[in-house]
């Protein structure tokens, strides 16, 4: 049943959210514009697994789409890379290896074009956050630009 692999897949991503170690030299940046007065509780209506943001259903094919791929990397060295490596190993942000693995497209994408939001109420990037020390800035991607740059971190983590 898929609840207790729900399950197995946070106590991983628990497991990696801790590997990204407390090295980081920034402060937090700047607190969110609108910062929800309820102590972050989670609304009953949010969605941990797929994240909260326009994109419900993703469709993936189990082959690489090359040329997303390939702009997906474009996009990444230009706003991703000062941030993010592609190893597992963390720089501002947690490096991408196995990114995919650890979580769904549809949270991937609403993760990068809805960034507030979802640091406000998404327990996974919170705890990103308590160890990363800075809020991922939105980087105003397209949703065009999003779906590239999810290719290109399942190119990064295999998919051929
Ligand atoms: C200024 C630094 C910075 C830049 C630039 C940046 N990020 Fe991030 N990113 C972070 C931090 C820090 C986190 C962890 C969450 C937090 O603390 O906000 C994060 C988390 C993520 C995550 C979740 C990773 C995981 O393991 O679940 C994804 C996906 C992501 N970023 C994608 C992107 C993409 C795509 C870009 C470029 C378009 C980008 N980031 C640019 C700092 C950055």
């Amino acid at each position: 049943m898929h609840v207790s692999k729900k399950y197995l897949l946070i106590a991983t991503i628990l497991g990696l959210v801790y590997s990204c170690s407390n090295s980081g030299s920034e402060k937090k940046e700047q607190p969110s514009a609108s910062t929800g007065n309820e102590s972050g509780a989670p609304s009953s209506a949010y969605d941990s697994v797929k994240g909260a943001g326009k994109f419900t259903h993703v469709t993936l094919n189990p082959a690489l789409d090359q040329k997303l791929a390939e702009k997906g990397k474009a996009v990444y060295d230009i706003k991703c890379s000062g941030c993010h490596k592609l190893t597992g190993e963390k720089l501002v942000g947690p490096g991408w290896k196995g990114v995919t693995e650890r979580r769904k497209p549809e949270w991937i994408m609403n993760f990068v074009t809805n960034t507030e939001e979802m640091l406000n109420k998404d327990a996974k990037a919170q705890a990103m956050l308590e160890i990363c020390m800075v809020k991922m800035p939105n980087q105003n991607l397209s949703d065009e630009d999003a779906r590239n740059v999810l290719e290109f971190m399942r190119k990064n983590d295999g998919v051929k």
